[in-house]
C-alpha cells in the first residue's frame, strides 16, 4: 500500500487506491491543502515538492506538463490535484498562506526573456525617514524598518500583487502579473492602498507607545505598460519592472508630499474602475519630475461604496484565531439548528474542523481578490453532493455560522459586520448550490 509522508507537518499517511491524486490523499486525512480552484489544474495553489520517491508518481497530466513548462518548474515540483501515486512518496506543501499564494505569479514572467504587461504600479514611502533614522539608534531603526515593510506587505500579497522591490524606505506593488482584467488589476491595487493605510494607523498604535513616533507615509498608484524580468549580475538576478510607466507611478508617490495627501493615483486607474467607485478628494492638474505634459492626479481616502465583503473578510482572522473553538461552536449551532446533519460526518467532526476553518478562510478572504476561488466553490458544491448535502442544507450552515460569529464576537459584532458576513455567506453558498446544481442537473 503506498504512503505519503508530508515532511513539515510529520505525518505519513497510507493510500490503498492509486486513482485517488495527492489532493485526495490530504483531503481524505483532513491535511490541510490549498486547492484554490477545486482541483482542476488552473491555480497551481496546491503544488506540492517531492522530496522522495518521484518515480512512483503518475507522468504529468498535459495541463501540468504545460504550466511546468511556462512556469519554468524544475521536475520535483508536481500539482497535487494531477497526481498519484504508486508506491512510497515524501513531499512538503508549499502554499501555506496568501502571501505565498500570490507571490507565485512572478513565475508567469519570462524571467530571463522579460516579458511587457498591463499592470497597476504602486509606490509607497516612509516620510521624514531621515528624521527617523537619525534620532534612533542602527537597531531600532532596523527594526522600524521591518515592521514598516511587514504591515505595508501584506496588503498588496493578499489583495493579488507581488512586492517587486524595495529601495530604502520605498516599497513597489504590481498588479496583475497572471490577471488581464484591468478593472480586477486596478481594484486589486486599490484595496492594498487603503489596506496600507489602516496598517499604518496600527502599527503607529505600537509605534506610539514604544518609541514615541508615528510613521506617515505617502502612496502613487498608476496603470500602464512595463517590461518585467530578472535583471542583474548573473549571481544576483532579481524581478524587476522597467519603464515609463513605472517612473510615473513613483514620481505621483513623490508628488503625494507637495500636495499634503496620502493617496494619489492616476486618471488611468480612476478610468479602470466603474464610474464614482473611489470617493475623490480633490482632483489636481500637475507636472510631474522630468514630463513635459501636466497629468490629471486624484486624491482618494477609500472606495465611495466599499465592497460588501470588507468586514467580513476584516473579521475573519478574529473569528477564526482558534480553530478548533470556532469548528466545535459552528458544528453544535447547525446540529442544533438540523440534527439530521450530523449523521452525514461519518468520520466526525473533529479533525473536519480544521478544514472547514482552512477553506472558510480561504475563500472568504480569497472573495474578488484572487480569480479561481469563484469556479473553486462550484467544485465543492459538486463535491459535497457526494458528502451527502443537500441543497436545502445550506441554509442550516448559513443560519449555523451567523449564530456562530454572534457567539464569539459578542459585543464586537456590529449590524455592519453582521451585514456583511451575511451578504459573502450567500455568495459563498450560492456559487456551491451553483456547482451541485449544475452537477445534479438531467445531462
Ligand atoms: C451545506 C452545508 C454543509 C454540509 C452539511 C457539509 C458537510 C460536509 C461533509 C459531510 C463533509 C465530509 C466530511 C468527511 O468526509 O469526514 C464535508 C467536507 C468538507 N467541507 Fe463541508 N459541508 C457544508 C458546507 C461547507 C462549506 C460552506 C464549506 C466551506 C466554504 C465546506 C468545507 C468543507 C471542506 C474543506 C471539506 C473537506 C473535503 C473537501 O475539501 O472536499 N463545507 N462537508
Ligand atoms: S491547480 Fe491543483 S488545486 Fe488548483
Amino acid at each position: 500500500m503506498p504512503s505519503v509522508r508530508y515532511r513539515c507537518a510529520g505525518i505519513t499517511v497510507e493510500t490503498d487506491s492509486l486513482d485517488v491524486t495527492l489532493l485526495d490523499v490530504s483531503i481524505a486525512h483532513k491535511i490541510t491543502h490549498w486547492h484554490e480552484c477545486g482541483g482542476n489544474g488552473r491555480c497551481t495553489t496546491c503544488r506540492v515538492r517531492v522530496l522522495d520517491g518521484a518515480s512512483h508518481l503518475s507522468p504529468p497530466t498535459r495541463r501540468e506538463a504545460e504550466l511546468a513548462q511556462a512556469r519554468g518548474w524544475d521536475p520535483t515540483i508536481r500539482l497535487a490535484c494531477q497526481t498519484s501515486a504508486s508506491g512510497d512518496v515524501t513531499l512538503e506543501r508549499i502554499v501555506l498562506s496568501e502571501a505565498t499564494a500570490s507571490q507565485l505569479q512572478a513565475e508567469t514572467v519570462g524571467r530571463e526573456a522579460g516579458a511587457e504587461r498591463q499592470l497597476a504600479i504602486l509606490f509607497c514611502d516612509m516620510r521624514d525617514f531621515t528624521a527617523l533614522a537619525d534620532s534612533n539608534s542602527a537597531f531600532d531603526v532596523v527594526h522600524i524598518l521591518n515592521r514598516f515593510f511587514e504591515a505595508l506587505g501584506d496588503p498588496i500579497l493578499i489583495n493579488g500583487g507581488i512586492i517587486s522591490h524595495y529601495v530604502g524606505d520605498q516599497i513597489c506593488g504590481l498588479f496583475g502579473l497572471d490577471d488581464a482584467d484591468p478593472a480586477r488589476i486596478c481594484s486589486g491595487a486599490m484595496r492594498a492602498a487603503f489596506g496600507m493605510v489602516e496598517a499604518i494607523y496600527r502599527l503607529n498604535e505600537e509605534l506610539a507607545s514604544s518609541f514615541g513616533i508615528r510613521i506617515r507615509m505617502g502612496i502613487g498608484v498608476h496603470f500602464g505598460n512595463a517590461i518585467v524580468g530578472d535583471v542583474g549580475h548573473p549571481t544576483l538576478r532579481r524581478l524587476t519592472v522597467i519603464g515609463d510607466d513605472v517612473n510615473t507611478a513613483s514620481r505621483i508617490e513623490s508628488m503625494t508630499k507637495e500636495l499634503g495627501t496620502t493617496i494619489l493615483v492616476s486618471r488611468a486607474v480612476a478610468d479602470r474602475l466603474a464610474d464614482g467607485s473611489l470617493s475623490v478628494t480633490s482632483t489636481k492638474m500637475a507636472r510631474l519630475r522630468g514630463k513635459r505634459n501636466d497629468v490629471e492626479l486624484l486624491a482618494v481616502d477609500g472606495f465611495a461604496d466599499p465592497s460588501p465583503f470588507a468586514l467580513a473578510q476584516r473579521s475573519v482572522g478574529l473569528l477564526l484565531d482558534d480553530p478548533s473553538a470556532f469548528a466545535a461552536q459552528f458544528y453544535a449551532n447547525m446540529f442544533a439548528i438540523q440534527p439530521e446533519l450530523e449523521g452525514l460526518f461519518v468520520n466526525g467532526t473533529g479533525a473536519q474542523g480544521a478544514m472547514l476553518s482552512h477553506m472558510l478562510r480561504t475563500v472568504v478572504s480569497g472573495l474578488e481578490r484572487r480569480k479561481h476561488v469563484p469556479a473553486g466553490l462550484q467544485t465543492m458544491g459538486r463535491k459535497h453532493i457526494g458528502y451527502g448535502v443537500e441543497l436545502d442544507h445550506y441554509d442550516s450552515f448559513r443560519g449555523a455560522m451567523l449564530k456562530t460569529i454572534d457567539d464569539i464576537m459578542g459585543a464586537g459584532l456590529t449590524r455592519e459586520i453582521e451585514e456583511s458576513w451575511s451578504e459573502t455567506l450567500d455568495v459563498i453558498l450560492g456559487l456551491m448550490k451553483k456547482g451541485a446544481s449544475a452537477e445534479s442537473r438531467p445531462k
